[in-house]
């Protein structure tokens, strides 16, 4: 079993340095090691170990529907493996997530602190749920080695008697959060590439994962056929082709005819990035699967229909990808780079991908998983009474195997430590967006961060029709000034910001003040201010008579910490808008939608128009107000 074993070293290899990569990863935190940043704040691990895990493992339900539910006997000898798989993949996916959560010590939150609302609720706890039962799946695989324990051959005895239900749960489970997993993206609607946003983003990424189930138990079978010198299952795997072909072209159908009605075809051929991707994630998960799997002379032949089947798995799990990370707009607008994953990154995936395989083969050589034997191993047959006389062990690894493995093992561990340098042990703490002035003249066009996604504000409507007072947005000024603009304080687009610096008032550069102008002589620790706001304002009164515009009511200052740019604008235009509908009937029937986020920002039907408007080139001339605000 010459392969295999050398596979496994190789696995092994990675196994190690991914290792040295996660202890950084924990130790330092995930600022210093990976370089998702407070824009991208989902990247490679999300797209990759979590949403093409998930998809990876669709083969298990898909497989169990065939046999189970719809009768396919001939399913049953490839069932166990795609079981296996898919149980693994999970548990792989839920290895990965611990990686890209911030504090994954609270994973077990969602158990306790429900939130409905939430999509991450519900595909958490089908996760949850769909291990458990892919693991009451699998069991009887494992409990039949031990036929002369007798609580252990209860147990088995149990779970094959209520496999059907479970099998009927594990495909409810399935189907539910592989679409689930889409309906989160439904959310960002400005932020995902528009080929790919769509409002039946759950049913595309449901069929899609059907498909992907069908192709990963094909590459699957063949992959360790040919590692363990092994008879694939031909025929079988050439039915699960031909059935693969209907559900592509149906997938096809989805995905243009989705394009084409939300009229987001312009974008099928444009010279960008995201189109790119797009026909490439098509070419490798439609075409090129299709043309081999439609001809029978191609499919016939065992390189093709792998090629084809492996084809299929990179071309959705790049559709993961895209979704989860590498079309989100902003990441290209604003400083026109985009997120690439760091080493750190690749390798903890490539760990967790490798770990699940290494798992793979241990149960394929433990336990009862094929019903045939390879035509030659090296290893000790293993003696196990035989309690399902269908399957077959191979045995376990020879010592000196498991020599080298650990040797290679610690070796790619030690390499990968001396490589991984400072600038991944310091952080790089967070990313400041600097905010930027409104244009316009009545109507301001709000676009602090300058990324093309900007709010059209009817400035002077607020003023002149409804009267409000200047004084009640305008609630603080710099010294000096009148009707100072927002973005001069709350001057971070998402991180807050501080309106007095104190350093800067003692500093030389600022405003030169020795410390006995605020603090007394016998204190020179600020302790008479601190945490007193109203002791604080007085303070900042008697230098600044002018702080405060003349028509504000309440001059006493809450905190000199700023709100970002975001939580200024939604706290100010949300708050109203809510108190406003609620204290006037006419105007809940004339503006029922006031207090919406489509109320101010640019709705999907609206947006590719308006994207145009707001693009780098045009944004610092714009002069066009869009119809609905005129
Ligand atoms: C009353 C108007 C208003 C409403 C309603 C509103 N927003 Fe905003 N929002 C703004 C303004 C103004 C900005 C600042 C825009 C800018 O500078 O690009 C903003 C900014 C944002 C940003 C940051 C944009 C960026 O460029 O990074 C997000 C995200 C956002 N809003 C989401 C929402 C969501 C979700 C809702 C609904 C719950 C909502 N907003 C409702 C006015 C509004
Ligand atoms: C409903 C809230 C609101 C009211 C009322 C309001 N403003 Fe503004 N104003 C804003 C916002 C938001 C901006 C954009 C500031 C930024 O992006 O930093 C702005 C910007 C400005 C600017 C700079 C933009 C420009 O047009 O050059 C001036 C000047 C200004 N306001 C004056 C006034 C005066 C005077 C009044 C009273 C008649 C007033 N504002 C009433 C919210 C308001
Ligand atoms: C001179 C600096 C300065 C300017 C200019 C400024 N702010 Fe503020 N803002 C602050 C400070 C400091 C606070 C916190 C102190 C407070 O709430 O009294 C604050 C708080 C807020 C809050 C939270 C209030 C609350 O009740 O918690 C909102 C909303 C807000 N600002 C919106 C705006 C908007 C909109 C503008 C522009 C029209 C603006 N600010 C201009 C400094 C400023
Ligand atoms: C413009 C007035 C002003 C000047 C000048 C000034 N301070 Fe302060 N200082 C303050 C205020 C106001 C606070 C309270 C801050 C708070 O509670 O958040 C403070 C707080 C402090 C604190 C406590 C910090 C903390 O974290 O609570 C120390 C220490 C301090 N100042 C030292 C100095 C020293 C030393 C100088 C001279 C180099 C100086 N200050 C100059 C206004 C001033
Ligand atoms: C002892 C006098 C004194 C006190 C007290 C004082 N400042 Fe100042 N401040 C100054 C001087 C001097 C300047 C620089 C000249 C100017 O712009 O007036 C300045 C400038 C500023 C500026 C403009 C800085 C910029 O970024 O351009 C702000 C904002 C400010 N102060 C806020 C505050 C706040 C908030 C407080 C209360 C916590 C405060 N100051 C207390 C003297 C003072
Ligand atoms: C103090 C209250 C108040 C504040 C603050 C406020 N608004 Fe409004 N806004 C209103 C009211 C009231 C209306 C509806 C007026 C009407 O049509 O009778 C309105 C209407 C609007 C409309 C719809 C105009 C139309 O023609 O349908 C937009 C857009 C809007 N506001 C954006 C904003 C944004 C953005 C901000 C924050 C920068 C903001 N508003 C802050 C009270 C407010």
């Amino acid at each position: 079993m010459e392969r295999i074993n050398k596979f496994k070293l190789v696995l092994w290899i990675i196994l190690g340095i991914a290792l040295a990569a996660g202890i950084t990863r924990f130790i330092f935190g995930l600022g210093a090691t990976t370089n998702l940043s407070d824009t991208t704040p989902w990247g490679f691990w999300i797209g990759f170990d979590v949403m093409g895990g998930v998809a990876l493992a669709a083969g298990g339900f898909v497989i169990a529907a065939f046999n189970y539910i719809f009768g396919r006997k001939e399913f049953h000898s490839i069932s166990r493996a795609a079981i296996l798989t898919a149980f693994l993949g999970y548990v792989a996916v839920v290895i990965g997530l611990l990686f890209d959560l911030g504090l994954p010590w609270n994973i077990w939150h969602m158990i306790i602190f429900w939130n409905p609302h939430s999509p991450l609720f519900e595909v958490g706890w089908c996760v949850m749920l769909y291990l458990t039962v892919l693991f009451l799946e699998f069991m009887p695989v494992v409990l039949e080695r031990f036929p002369n324990l007798h609580l252990l051959s209860k147990i088995h005895k149990v779970l094959t008697k209520i496999r059907i239900p479970l099998v009927v749960l594990g495909i409810m489970l399935s189907t539910l959060h592989q679409s689930s997993l889409g309906s989160l993206f439904l959310t960002m609607p400005y932020r995902l590439h528009p080929l790919w946003w769509s409002p039946i983003l759950p049913v595309i990424f449901f069929v899609s994962a059907i498909c992907l189930g069908l192709m990963m138990v094909i590459v699957e079978n063949m992959t360790s056929s040919y590692l363990y010198k092994r008879e694939f299952e031909e025929n079988i795997l050439g039915k699960l082709s031909r059935i693969a072909v209907y559900l592509l072209l149906f997938y096809l159908v989805l995905r243009f005819g989705d394009i084409i009605i939300r009229g987001a075809g312009i974008f099928l051929f444009q010279a960008s990035w995201g189109t790119y991707l797009f026909w490439l994630e098509l070419a490798l998960t439609v075409f090129i699967p299709l043309i081999i799997f439609i001809i029978p002379k191609l499919r016939k032949q065992p390189n093709f229909l792998y090629l084809g089947a492996l084809s299929g798995v990179f071309g959705i799990v790049l559709n993961r990808l895209n979704v989860g990370g590498l079309t989100h707009l902003t990441n290209l607008t604003k400083s026109g780079s985009f997120y690439f994953p760091s080493w750190l990154e690749l390798s903890i995936s490539a760990g967790v991908v490798s770990l699940a395989m290494l798992a793979f083969f241990y149960f394929i050589e433990n336990y009862s998983v094929w019903d045939e034997k390879p035509k030659d191993i090296d290893s000790e047959p293993l003696t196990v009474p035989k309690f399902n006389t269908n399957y077959v062990y191979l045995g376990p690894t020879k010592t000196a195997n498991r020599v080298k493995f650990s040797f290679a093992f610690v070796i790619a561990f030690g390499l990968a430590f001396a490589l991984i340098s400072g600038k991944h042990i310091y952080s790089k703490g967070f990313d400041k967006t600097p905010v930027y002035k409104a244009r316009g003249g009545d109507t301001l066009l709000i676009d602090g961060n300058r990324n093309g996604y900007g709010v059209m504000f009817p400035h002077k409507f607020h003023g002149d029709s409804i009267k409000i007072a200047c004084g009640k947005c305008h609630h603080l000024n710099k010294p000096k000034d009148k009707n100072t603009q927002c973005f001069e304080c709350h001057n971070d687009m998402y991180l807050t910001g501080d309106a007095f610096r104190h350093d800067w008032h003692t500093s030389a550069q600022g405003a030169n003040l020795n410390c006995f102008e605020c603090h007394k002589h016998n204190v020179n620790k600020g302790e008479e201010f601190r945490g007193n706001m109203a002791a604080i304002t007085k303070l900042c009164l008697k230098c600044h008579n002018d702080l405060f515009p003349a028509d504000v009511k309440v001059k006493i200052l809450k905190t000199y910490v700023t709100l970002s740019y975001t939580d200024a604008m939604h706290k100010l235009c949300i708050n109203c808008h809510k108190e406003r509908l609620a204290a006037d009937s006419l105007l809940r029937k004339s503006k029922p939608g006031l207090a919406l986020c489509s109320n101010c920002h640019p709705k999907p039907a609206q947006y590719s128009a308006e994207h145009k408007l707001f693009t780098k080139q045009n944004v610092n001339k714009w002069v066009v107000v869009p119809p609905r605000l005129k």
